[in-house]
């Protein structure tokens, strides 16, 4: 890779040419495709004049152009790789052109391509341009129209955005027209064409229209989609209440296709669908999956109004569209499932994998300021820590006036292409709020720390805590400002929540501090007692707090506090520190009587307890969690005390935890909240019970294994044979009868491939090879991919962080395979290898080896830039 082109925000400038409509013609043909293209295209009045119209364009056969049916010649325009210009272009004009495709030779699953025989596109970011040339930016939108044709008989679906205007037969070709009314950017474009079936239903607006809801599947997998049919309806009824949005076309839908990159993507009516986010099936499908359809089936429809309706002006702008998205669908995921779970499993996210990327060499603020490739920046920093921004900003505007804001934004900007400030703008507007330091969480990277320190006078009755913000540089922003973080905080005594008094105000037992300086002093009034900080409560902000609690301390906001994530949050921190003592060589003792004494009382009294919650606190820290908390971190050394408290825990909770169990399967049917919590309790057990050597609980796992009828529990105990180290036989017994029974379910395949290469202990490098050479591995499935390979390097820690460095090496090869065919995912799966900054030497430089080797390939843009800054110091 010699020229890299960098794109800078700084750069942005409005498109010389709009584009007001758009006619797309499709001839679809066995091994290549026609597409004509007729755009009306316009000089953008508040632009400066250029005489000729760049557009974009990549591998695409040019066969004609014209401008007002008049044809083009060689000397009337010039093509590189990447763009058409054209010289010479009058005020308005129509531009046709007409370009051949091969989807059937796409392998990077951009652009048009084919899936088990179906055609589909996906065009965000930038894979418009790989269809026909155009002004492939968000910042043109265009009113579509597509035609789309075939040889008669050979589909039964042809679909596009919108409206269908007709469907004829000519001339033994079917001819299918389609016409989408509002404009669009062409990242939502979308074209369907294949032998599907569908699953029909309706929804009645709340203004009282009706539209037509269709899910389309393969025929063998028509009997999985009344879930998603049921979130889908549930999704749309929520934004109409939560936040006043009405679906606006007559007709959504989703169709659902193997071979996909992402989880899903909201074309504007055609919403396209990873299979793994659509289908589900009780018999087939997990809780976990479950949920992740619900999430997903609303995300992409919540986007109709953030992100279709009012898009993003250009791509430093992803945040805008999908942070405040993400916002949108972990509220709706809260409104129907454990608010308390939802934000623990956010938090959890925010802190194991955000806060982590946020402290290393790819490290970007939710707003970047360049990139080489956009698609690599669909990242958690744009994504979850951007939801969190948006969560803050609700936060501090209050559900009253965030609600009015959110409706001065979707009607201030309907039809537009927007930025994070015009978002931000809304909610000053409304609130009279000065949110210009706020602003700051879009444009500066890295993770405030706080650090906070407290003392109580019993003479005066007061209690002070001192809050100092920093945060850490990041590459190319080393000065860092004080942020506004809204620290939500209680105080507790030994009676409960203590009232709050700060100069003289009364704030109830719960109250927001609003922290904008680099240090800042809180004084409390009238505080009979020496309390116990609740502090970030329902995780505030996005920041580390570092606050010395004594161990008891973190016992009574385990048992006492009415906030589940505090709860949780204490449990991690005692665990937390059980964990660091044995990594760092010393005594953990105290910590482990605490612990189990804690998780004695929570489980002997799970019937009182939010099972849901409770199950959340029988986790340990991820080692990538642990691996975060140190400047250099030695894996082996996690990965070990890891395990070691895991089995502590197990042999000393024995009976609680056997009991638990034991009283719980009489609610486990069904597949409402009550009986999801607990399995998830249950199953928690059980994995805890296999990692002690002991007969009776691997009889106990092959029971459940051959006896459920329901994913959750027979995948649970099929996982926990498997992990178990002394399962032998019983585990390859039980992995051999879950393929016999699954193999023709791809879903549950990848499920089979996953548990095999997370397994905890032995070779596991050598059982990838091993799955790699599988007859149902497919190294062109995305799903495929991520079921070993990422699933081996990012959820198994201990072989992933083999000393001998086999398999950063190994992974670091695949990778350059993969590229090859799929670049997108080839630079997503780097991300392991680009946070050898955590770790020891002795692991580092086995790390940047495996990346410097990559760096002597041939690469594509997408895994050079995730290289090149991976490897910068
Ligand atoms: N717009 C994205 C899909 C997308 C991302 C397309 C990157 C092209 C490049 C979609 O709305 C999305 O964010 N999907 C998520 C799932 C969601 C629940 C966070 C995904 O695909 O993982
Ligand atoms: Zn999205």
């Amino acid at each position: 890779m010699s020229t890299t082109t960098v794109t800078y925000l700084a750069d942005y400038r409005a498109p010389e040419f709009l584009i007001e409509k758009t006619h797309l013609t499709f001839k679809l043909h066995e091994g290549y495709t026609d597409v004509n293209s007729q755009l009306t295209i316009v000089r953008n009045p508040h632009s400066t004049h250029a005489d000729h119209l760049v557009l974009h364009g990549e591998q695409l056969e040019l066969l004609s152009l014209a401008i007002d049916e008049r044809p083009l010649g060689v000397g009337d325009y010039q093509i590189t790789p990447q763009n058409m210009t054209v010289h010479n272009v009058p005020e308005r004009f129509v531009l046709q052109c007409k370009t051949r495709i091969y989807p059937e030779k796409n392998t990077a699953l951009e652009g048009l391509y084919r899936s088990s025989g179906m055609y589909c596109t996906q065009c965000e970011a930038e894979g418009f341009r790989k269809i026909t040339y155009y002004l492939d930016r968000p910042d043109v939108m265009s009113e579509f129209e597509t035609v789309i044709i075939a040889e008669e008989g050979t589909f039964s679906t042809m679909l596009s955005n919108g409206n269908c205007l007709s469907d004829t037969v000519h001339a033994g070709k079917r001819i299918v027209h389609w016409h989408d009314p509002f404009k669009k950017p062409s990242y939502l474009f979308a074209l369907v064409a294949g032998n599907l079936v569908c699953l029909e239903d309706h929804f009645s607006t709340q203004s009282g229209r009706q539209v037509l809801l269709q899910i389309y599947t393969e025929a063998k997998d028509s009997d999985k989609c009344y879930f998603a049919m049921r979130s889908l309806k549930k999704a749309m009824r929520w934004d109409e209440q939560t936040y006043g949005r009405e679906y606006d076309l007559d007709r959504f839908m989703i169709v659902a296709v193997d071979d996909f990159n992402m989880g899903a993507m909201e074309n504007k009516g055609l919403n396209i669908f990873n299979t793994s986010c659509v289908l589900a099936h009780p018999a087939s499908t997990t809780d976990a999956a479950f949920q992740r359809v619900e999430r997903v089936i609303g995300h992409e429809y919540f986007h109709n109004w953030s992100g279709n309706r009012i898009t993003c002006r250009d791509w430093f702008q992803l945040s805008l569209k999908e942070g405040l998205t993400v916002y949108r669908d972990s509220e709706f995921s809260a409104d129907m499932n454990s608010r308390a779970v939802k934000r623990i499993e956010d938090a959890n996210v925010i802190r194991s994998v955000q806060f982590v990327e946020d402290a290393g060499p790819m490290a970007h603020p939710v707003r970047p300021d360049s990139y080489i490739e956009i698609s690599n920046f669909y990242t958690v920093t744009i994504y979850e820590k951007g939801a969190e921004v948006v969560r803050m900003l609700a936060n501090i505007l209050g559900p009253e006036q965030y609600r009015r804001a959110t409706d001065l934004y979707f009607s201030r900007f309907d039809g537009q292409a927007v930025t994070c400030d015009d978002f931000v703008q809304c909610m000053e507007a409304v609130s009279g709020k000065d949110l210009r330091q706020f602003c700051l969480w879009y444009s500066q990277a890295g993770t405030p720390q706080l650090h906070i320190s407290d003392s109580y006078d019993a003479a005066r009755q007061q209690y002070s805590l001192t809050v100092r913000q920093h945060t850490p540089a990041t590459p190319g922003q080393t000065e860092k400002q004080a942020l506004h973080i809204p620290l939500k905080i209680a105080l507790y005594g030994s009676k409960g929540a203590l009232a709050l008094v700060i100069d003289g105000q009364n704030k109830g037992t719960e109250t927001v501090l609003d922290i904008y300086q680099d240090q800042q002093t809180i004084i409390f009034e009238q505080v009979a007692e020496n309390p116990v900080p609740s502090l970030l409560r329902g995780f505030s902000a996005p920041v580390k707090i570092f606050y010395a609690y004594q161990l008891a301390q973190l016992q009574q906001l385990i048992l006492l506090d009415s906030d589940g994530f505090c709860r949780w949050d204490a449990m991690q921190s005692l665990m937390r520190i059980a964990l660091c003592n044995a990594i760092d060589g010393k005594d953990n003792h105290a910590e482990q009587i605490m612990l189990v004494d804690t998780l004695k009382q929570l489980l002997a009294d799970h019937v009182s307890m939010d099972v849901a919650l409770l199950a959340c606190m029988l986790d340990l820290p991820s080692e990538q969690y642990l691996a975060s908390l140190y400047d250099k971190a030695n894996p082996t050394a996690i990965s070990q005390a890891r395990t070691q408290l895991q089995q502590q825990l197990a042999i000393q909770l024995q009976p609680e935890l056997l009991g638990c169990y034991q009283t719980l399967q009489d609610k486990i049917q069904g597949l409402f909240a009550p009986a999801m919590a607990a399995r998830s309790l249950c199953n928690r057990a059980l994995a805890y019970l296999l990692h002690i050597n002991d007969a009776r609980y691997r009889n106990l796992a092959q029971q459940q294994f051959t006896q459920v009828n329901n994913m959750t529990d027979q995948f649970a105990a099929l996982r926990a044979l498997v992990h178990a180290e002394h399962a032998g036989s019983i585990a390859q017994e039980a992995l051999q009868a879950f393929y016999q029974q699954w193999q023709h379910e791809t879903l549950v395949v990848n499920m089979w491939f996953q548990v095999q290469v997370t397994r905890p202990w032995g070779n596991v490098l050598q059982v990838v090879h091993e799955l790699l050479n599988h007859t149902a591995f497919d190294a062109r499935n995305p799903n495929k991919l991520r079921a070993v390979i990422a699933a081996f390097a990012n959820q198994n820690f201990a072989s992933f962080h083999d000393r001998s460095g086999k398999a950063y090496q190994f992974l670091a090869d695949q990778i350059a395979d993969i590229d090859q065919r799929n670049p997108q995912m080839a630079a997503r799966l780097l991300t392991p290898l680009t946070h050898w900054h955590q770790f020891i030497d002795e692991h580092a430089i086995l790390m940047r080896k495996a990346l410097e080797s990559l760096s002597q390939r041939e690469l594509s843009k997408d895994v050079y830039e995730v290289v090149s800054k991976s490897l910068m110091n």
